[in-house]
C-alpha cells in the first residue's frame, strides 16, 4: 500500500511510449480532479525493453496535448517482476499485455492484474496499439482510455471509502 493507506496503480502496454504514458496521464489528471492524489498514485511500464528511457511518442504527446495532458515528463521503463508485487492495481491494455503480466507476476498477484477496458463502460475490450495507425489511433486511445479513468477513479473513491 502507497502512503496514508492510499493505493497505486500501474498501467501496463507494449512500448511504454504509446497507450500506458497516455493513461498515466489522463488517469493522473482524473485523480487530481477528484481532488484524490493523497490516495492514489499512477505509473506506467512497457512488457518490453525497445524503448526504455524514452519519452513518449512524439504522436502520443502532441495528440494528449490537444486534451491539456502533459506527458513530456514521462520516460518508458520495462515492467518488473518487482512491480507486480508492489503496485496495488495493475492494468494491461490488451490481452497480449494482460497474458505477459500474468507470466511475469506469481499466481497470489494476479488477482492485482487486469485489462482497463474491463472498467470503462463502452464496448472495447482492448486499447489498439497506435503505433503503425495515423492520428485517429491516437484519438481513439485517448477516448477510450478517458472513459476507463474516469470509471476507475469513481469506483475507487468508493470502494476505499473515500467519498
Ligand atoms: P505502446 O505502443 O505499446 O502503446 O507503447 C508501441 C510502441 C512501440 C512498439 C510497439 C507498440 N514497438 O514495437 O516498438
Amino acid at each position: 500500500m502507497a502512503k496514508n493507506d492510499g493505493i497505486s496503480v500501474l498501467m501496463v502496454c507494449l512500448g511504454n511510449i504509446c497507450r500506458s504514458p497516455t493513461a498515466e496521464a489522463v488517469f493522473r489528471d482524473k485523480v487530481r480532479a477528484a481532488a484524490l492524489e493523497e490516495f492514489i498514485t499512477v505509473d506506467s511500464a512497457g512488457t518490453g525493453s525497445w524503448h526504455i528511457g524514452e519519452p513518449p511518442d512524439s504522436r502520443s504527446m502532441r495528440a494528449a496535448l490537444a486534451r491539456n495532458y502533459d506527458m513530456s515528463a514521462l520516460r518508458a521503463r520495462q515492467v518488473g517482476v518487482a512491480d507486480i508485487a508492489a503496485f496495488d492495481y495493475i492494468f494491461a491494455m490488451d490481452r497480449q499485455n494482460l497474458l505477459d503480466l500474468l507470466d511475469l507476476g506469481a499466481p497470489e498477484h494476479h488477482g492485482k492484474i487486469s485489462l482497463l477496458l474491463r472498467h470503462g463502460g463502452g464496448s472495447h475490450e482492448e486499447v489498439p496499439d497506435p503505433y503503425y495507425s495515423g492520428p485517429d489511433g491516437f484519438e481513439l486511445v485517448l477516448d477510450l482510455v478517458e472513459d476507463a479513468s474516469a470509471n476507475l477513479v469513481r469506483r475507487l473513491a468508493q470502494k476505499h471509502g473515500w467519498r
